[in-house]
Order: structure tokens, then C-alpha cells, then sequence
């Protein structure tokens, strides 16, 4: 049975006093979520202040970015070895804002997936068409070649432990959100590529998000989805109120 998860994708918003603030709400308004996982993902500066302000509470703490070398003469980069040692237990990759402006490829993604397991982190990898990939009706290859790509080389228990977040670019703080019917068609077809390449029973186990414009009076109806196990919140993450009342829409 996979378990709902939740994480919240601060970008590059807040500062130190605000972010704190908000993982010490989170922290004292999620100690009854049992059934679901949950994380906050500030941007790396505020990494340690907010993984001090939420520790013993249900809440992780992952990163937006990582870079796949394990230490050396990376001006400005971040390891995933660093990650961990500030608190964090996931690490988000691939998303479509550092694909299309700032030029990461399948391949980059892939490097950072491979080292992110290797440290033991958790990685959220992001999938998601542009418009005019889906107007082209061009959807589905387009998540394949993504998947392909960027998720290559993984053991059956790298794979399982794998977090793929379904982004359609044009939902992306668009206020456009995906439909629910379109959503979990494309969750449906990741998880038909997964066994294709493993098996069922390991397509079964991966936990699969929705993103894009996720907010509370849109959640529920997305979460019910058989193939959508959780969301990946942007604007909406930024407000523990707004991220809880998602929350409370995952499915018990
Ligand atoms: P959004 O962002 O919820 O603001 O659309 C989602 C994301 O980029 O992960």
C-alpha cells in the first residue's frame, strides 16, 4: 500500500524569520497526520534553521536542487552529503523550472539521481510537458523520454524508493490546474512505463505526485485518484493554512 505525501516547494520565497515561522506552525498543526507523509522544502540557505525548528515533529525536510559530485571544486554547488548533514531527507530534482531556465538536462538530472541515492537521500524526480507538447497531443512521449532519461540506471530498490512528481509545465503556478481525469491518465501511463521496465509489483509501490496549482479546493478531488499518491505544492505551500488544508484532502 503506498502512503499519501505531501511536500511543500518553497522556491525561492521567504526569508529567515518567515520560514521559521511557518515549519513551526506546520510542526505544531501536523501531529495527527498519521496517514500522511509530509515535507517542506526551503530554499538551501534556510535548510538548517527549519530542520532545528521542526525536529520530533512529523514533518521532513528536503531541497529544492542538489548537484551529483560528492565534494570538490564545484563553485556554488551543494552535495547531497551536505544535505543530509543539515537534516534533510529529500531532495527535489529535475524540476521544470531549473529544466527550462536553467538548462538542466535528463542527463544532469539523472547524474544528481544516481548520487542522491547513493547518500541516502530521497529524491522527488519532476516530470511534466510544456502546452504545446500537450496541445500536440505529444504527452505521453514526451513523460517517456523524461522517464527514460532522467530515471536511468536505477535498481529495482533505487526505483521503488524513487518519488516521481507529475508537473504539467503549464500548471505550474499558472493557476491552471491539470483536470483530475488528466492528471491521473498520465499517473496511469508512468505507472505503466515503470513496469514495463521493472515489474507490476514494483510499479505498484512508487509513489507518484501531481503538481501544479494545487490548492485546497482543488485537492481532495485530485488526491482520490487511484495513481495520484500525493501532491507537490508551490504558491500554496507558503501558507501553513493553505498547505494543511491540502493536506486534510489526502485520502485516510
Ligand atoms: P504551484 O507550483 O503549486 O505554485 O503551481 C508547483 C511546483 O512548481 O512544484
Amino acid at each position: 500500500m503506498r502512503r499519501m505525501f505531501i511536500a511543500g516547494n518553497w522556491k525561492m520565497h521567504t526569508d529567515r524569520v518567515s520560514a521559521v515561522a511557518l515549519a513551526e506552525s506546520l510542526a505544531d498543526q501536523s501531529t495527527s497526520l498519521g496517514h500522511v507523509d509530509l515535507a517542506i522544502c526551503p530554499p538551501f540557505v534556510y535548510l538548517d534553521a527549519v530542520a532545528r525548528a521542526i525536529a520530533g515533529s512529523e514533518l521532513a525536510v528536503g531541497a529544492q536542487n542538489m548537484y551529483h559530485e560528492d565534494s570538490g571544486a564545484y563553485t556554488g554547488e551543494v552535495s547531497a552529503a551536505m544535505l543530509l548533514d543539515v537534516g534533510c531527507k529529500y531532495v527535489i530534482l529535475g524540476h521544470s523550472e531549473r529544466r527550462h531556465l536553467l538548462g538542466e538536462t535528463d542527463e544532469m538530472v539523472n547524474r544528481k539521481l544516481l548520487a542522491a541515492h547513493r547518500a541516502g537521500l530521497a529524491p522527488i524526480v519532476c516530470v511534466g510537458e510544456l502546452l504545446e507538447q500537450r496541445e500536440a497531443g505529444q504527452t505521453l512521449e514526451v513523460i517517456r523520454t523524461q522517464f527514460e532519461g532522467s530515471l536511468a540506471g536505477l535498481s529495482d530498490e533505487q526505483m521503488a524508493r524513487t518519488v516521481i512528481a507529475y508537473e504539467p509545465v503549464w500548471a505550474i503556478g499558472t493557476g491552471k490546474v491539470a483536470t483530475p481525469d488528466q492528471a491521473q491518465e498520465v499517473h496511469a501511463d508512468l505507472r505503466k512505463i515503470i513496469a514495463g521496465r521493472y515489474n507490476e509489483q514494483l510499479a505498484e509501490k512508487v509513489v507518484i505526485q501531481y503538481g501544479g496549482s494545487v490548492k485546497p479546493d482543488n485537492a481532495a478531488e485530485l488526491l482520490g485518484r487511484p495513481d495520484i499518491d500525493g501532491a507537490l505544492v508551490g504558491g500554496a505551500a507558503l501558507k501553513a493554512e493553505s498547505f494543511l488544508g491540502i493536506v486534510a484532502g489526502a485520502k485516510a
